[in-house]
């Protein structure tokens, strides 16, 4: 019999019958691998279903597991939901071993038996991980497993029978039942389908780690989205401290809540006001810069947003340079700041950053943009009481933002005295629950300059 093979990208998983250099789907170059195509066998080991009437199904109850990490918990809608399967992504280094570890040591203190399977590291330098976290477990039920074989890992779990499974890394882990190379793309998909029966039919909570790539992914953990409960993703910049934890898709909870950590020499700290932390090194009295308030997730979170502008030596196209904002939109504003308030930025170059290395990507924070390009244009520092927030639209009118009054409380929390905000939020404050601060409302750019300067 002939093995039918087919080509699928690693990227995203289209199939092909003939190699291709570019993914039709995806256009990535190069990602065509070919792999044997397996028929799994569908298993039919579950009895079959019958229509049930709405209210005969009885509303299962959700029983979760808290960790340590208050932060942590709040990401997962208040704890790891038994039996759930999570995916863990971020770029190799992160920290998420790092983070599953001490997860891992938080379950088994609560007297959790927990399975923590490495692909990728020894038994002896995860323990030596686990000395410098200072972990030093006495009597934890916390277990380590070195092994890369799918069906023997799942068979240890059964013997085992913890309440936590990790698999570190999907990538690393492969099936004997297929014969393609782990980390490709069927067999992470078998991998994360396996682990996911064994999570439901077990009641185990099972977290697996997928490494991608800055591009998006290679034999990409994107592609078991679908597979998996919760998809959590890990980012941060490798020169700075802080590492993100964010909640892609999540069955059991809402989506898009952050954590935010910091990577010290005992593994990861959370960060618990953040405001203050990507605050702390903001220079007082410099043209150039602005506070902005931005919503992460359910939570306003205060930034700093650096501007300058300088004359381009060169001959030739002056540089738009922005680092934790969108390009484009930044083009954008510097558009509108050079056609509604008159300055000229021909012949000069422009960078534009989020201290710290945050990554802002709401409207919000444009009317906070141009102010710090404006401060930097005209020599003069926003007093340093001062945090802006508001949409611009291309007319230059600002325009209101959501969560207006949390933005408002974050500010001040944190001894900020006066918002510049959008007319249209102001007007729709209940007054009573406005907190001890100076509210100057704008309906465009041209007021909030005259306001701020
Ligand atoms: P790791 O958890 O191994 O990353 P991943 O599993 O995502 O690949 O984290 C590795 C990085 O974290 C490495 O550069 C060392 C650093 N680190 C610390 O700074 N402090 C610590 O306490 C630990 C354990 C790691
Ligand atoms: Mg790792």
């Amino acid at each position: 019999m002939k093995t039918k093979t087919a080509f699928i990208c690693q990227n995203c998983g289209t199939q092909s019958p003939k190699w291709l250099g570019r993914c039709p789907s995806c256009g990535e170059w190069d990602t065509m691998i070919e792999e044997v195509e397996e028929e799994v066998k569908a298993e039919y080991s579950f009895p079959p279903s019958e229509p049930l009437l709405y209210e005969e199904i009885e509303e299962p109850e959700r029983e979760r597991i808290k960790t340590r990490i208050d932060e942590l918990n709040r990401v997962f809608g208040g704890g790891v939901v038994l039996g759930s399967l999570v995916l863990i992504g971020g770029e190799p280094g992160i920290g998420k071993s790092t983070l599953l570890l001490q997860v891992c040591r938080d379950f088994s203190i609560l007297d959790e038996k927990v399975l923590y399977v490495s692909g990728e590291e020894s038994l002896d330098q995860i323990k030596i991980r686990g000395e410098r976290l200072g972990l030093g477990l006495k009597n934890g039920k916390l277990y380590l497993l070195a092994e890369t074989n799918l069906e023997r890992i799942i068979s240890q779990a059964e013997t085992l029978n913890p309440q936590i499974l990790v698999l570190d890394s999907v990538q690393t882990v492969f099936s004997s039942k297929l014969s393609s190379t782990p980390g490709t793309i069927s067999q992470v998909r078998e991998v994360a389908s396996q682990v996911f029966r064994f999570a439901k039919k077990n009641q185990v909570s099972s977290f697996l780690v997928g490494h991608i790539t800055k591009e998006g992914s290679l034999a990409g953990p994107k592609s078991l989205e679908h597979v998996v409960d919760v998809v959590l993703y890990f980012e941060g910049e490798r020169d700075h401290s802080h590492r993100v934890l964010r909640a892609l898709k999540n069955r059991f909870g809402p989506v898009s809540e952050v954590a935010i950590f910091e990577m010290g020499t005992k593994g990861l700290q959370v960060v618990t006001n953040p405001s203050a932390f990507f605050l702390r090194e903001r220079p007082e009295d410099a043209a150039g810069s602005a506070v902005i308030c931005t919503i992460k997730g359910s939570r306003p979170l205060l930034a700093e947003i650096q501007a300058l502008v300088s004359s381009t030596l060169f001959t030739g196209n002056p540089r738009r340079m922005t680092i934790g904002l969108d390009h484009f939109r930044t083009s954008m504003l510097l558009a509108i700041v050079e056609k509604k308030l008159g300055f000229s930025f021909a012949g000069e170059d422009i960078y534009i950053n989020v201290a710290g290395g945050l990554a802002v990507d709401e409207p919000a924070a444009d009317l906070g943009v141009m102010m710090a390009v404006v401060s930097c244009l005209k020599n003069k520092a926003i007093p340093p009481d001062l945090c802006i927030f508001g949409e611009v639209g291309l007319s230059g009118e600002v325009r209101s933002v959501s969560q207006a009054l949390a933005r408002v409380k974050e500010a001040h929390s944190l001894g900020f005295k006066k918002v510049v905000l959008p007319q249209g939020n102001f007007s729709l404050l209940e007054k009573e629950d406005i907190p001890d601060v100076k509210l100057m409302d704008v309906q465009n750019i041209k007021q909030a300059v005259g306001i701020i300067f």
